[in-house]
């Protein structure tokens, strides 16, 4: 067999990406990128593997969320600040409730591109391409913003790099110092949650005062006072991807240098298509999105493209069937993973199975479909006897109100309040914070069924 390339995916059908129009702009767009220092390092990505390896096994468990889509206009340190400071109080309550580690990766520094279900987009009889993503072209609805512009990929990178870096200074420069457990409750989540939160922090407060009183702390004050945060983005503009494709010289393989991890959607799966063809030539962590369209054929031959060595950590696949129709698909799916003796993280995305156009006109979620989905999940993992790794979510630590329910309960008529998404509707913190408790009761649960069995007699 030849080698791979990272330019090989050229050679394949390429769906859902832009047909650039000025040839000479691409070309110097790409050639830029080339140059720039990758965003991750390789060691990086392996240590991220190693621990998706774990939560394939159940000994840590994943938690994957941010934007549907980064955004140039709403870039800002306070938005970066809020999203990572709500994944630290997800993973908080799921460490506490599932006592396993939770990996942390945002949706964040490079989740720029966007699939759309159609090509263009009719306002008023009015025909246009469809908005793209940042990366790509402009949301306003005129000819010369939807025009795809290669040197947006620039714009994406630094914004990318900008992100990268406070993200790692949050991580290690204090900020994500579990002492400060307490300072993580966001003003707004004055609720009950918000109480259930306060009750882990003193939980976490006491046990971390009685370790630093028994002299136990300082050995492994490192671990307590820092975080593993990663990120990753959908692989879905391969010009990008391959721009900032690199030769890792301790291993000799590629690299993926656009984010630690990076997924193939669900319309950009084809196993014979240009988006496998570039993921199964790097090194990274791959996410695999499957919906109710994936067949069990079409998962052998991927499982078997993008992880021909079966290692652990490689893949993850990220269900996304809608509430109700887990049952309908997950377990054949399983079935086909178990069949092979496949090593896979599963991981459940409840966001882009469950979105509807509300009464009031808003492309919206459901909070309870959310809900639901999750727990279909956990479901049918614990009857078929398989390993529940992860949860993919769309959120922000914004109050906005673009899923309707949750403990606010969020109404149809509310939408129009705060719904600043560029893309599909994401999750406000307290309804993230109130699936992260949902989700930490069925980790528990499956550590420890003879609770559960307590509870429901
Ligand atoms: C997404 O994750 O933003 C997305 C478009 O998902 P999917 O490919 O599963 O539809
Ligand atoms: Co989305």
């Amino acid at each position: 067999m030849s080698e791979w390339q990272k330019s090989d995916w050229r050679n394949k059908p390429r769906i859902q990406m832009p047909d650039y129009t000025d040839q000479a702009a691409l070309n110097a767009a790409e050639a830029q990128l080339s140059k720039y220092p990758p965003l991750v390092f390789a060691g990086e990505a392996r240590r991220l593997k190693d621990e998706l390896a774990k939560a394939s096994r159940g000994e840590a468990f994943l938690l994957q969320g941010g934007d549907c889509a980064e955004s140039f206009a709403e870039f800002s340190a306070d938005g970066i600040r809020d999203t990572f400071k709500v994944m630290l109080q997800m993973a908080m309550v799921l460490t506490y409730g599932a006592k396993v580690p939770v990996v942390k990766v945002g949706r964040m520094a490079g989740q720029f591109a966007k699939p759309r279900s159609a090509p263009t987009e009719v306002k008023d009889g009015v025909e246009l391409p469809s908005y793209r993503g940042d990366i790509i072209n402009e949301l306003d609805f005129t000819p010369e913003s939807r025009i795809p512009n290669p040197k947006k990929m620039l714009e994406a990178y630094t914004q990318a790099a900008a992100t990268l870096n406070l993200l790692r200074a949050f991580s290690t420069g204090g900020y994500a110092d579990v002492h400060k457990v307490h300072s993580w409750t966001l003003g707004f989540t004055e609720n009950e949650k918000a109480e259930r939160y306060r009750d882990v922090a003193n939980r976490i407060g006491d046990t971390l005062d009685f370790m630093a009183a028994a002299g136990v702390d300082s050995a492994r004050a490192h671990a307590l006072q820092t975080v593993d945060f990663y990120t990753s983005h959908e692989a879905l503009l391969l010009e990008y991807e391959e721009a900032l494709c690199r030769l890792d010289s301790t291993t000799g393989q590629w690299l993926a240098g656009s984010g630690h991890m990076i997924w193939i959607g669900d319309r950009t799966r084809q196993p014979d298509g240009a988006h496998v063809e570039f993921c199964s030539g790097v090194q990274n962590p791959i996410g695999l999105k499957c919906g109710p369209t994936t067949t069990a054929d079409d998962l052998k031959v991927l499982m078997s493209k993008l992880n021909p060595e079966n290692e652990a950590g490689r893949l993850t696949l990220i269900a996304r069937f809608g509430a109700g129709k887990v049952g309908d698909h997950l377990p054949r799916l399983i079935k086909a993973v178990e069949e092979e003796g496949a090593n896979v993280v599963w991981s459940c995305d409840a966001m882009h199975g469950n979105t509807i156009k509300s009464s009031t006109g808003y492309k919206t979620r459901p909070f309870d479909s959310v809900l639901r989905e999750v727990r279909e999940f956990f479901q049918i993992h614990k009857s078929e006897g398989t390993v529940p790794g992860g949860v993919h979510f769309e959120m922000t630590g914004k109050d906005v109100t673009e899923c309707t329910g949750g403990v606010y309960a969020v109404t149809d008529e509310d939408l129009s309040d705060r719904y600043h998404t560029a893309c599909d509707p994401r999750l406000n913190a307290s309804q993230a914070l109130e699936l992260a408790f949902l989700v930490a009761e069925e980790l528990s649960e499956r550590r420890n069924p003879a609770a559960a069995t307590a509870k429901a007699g």
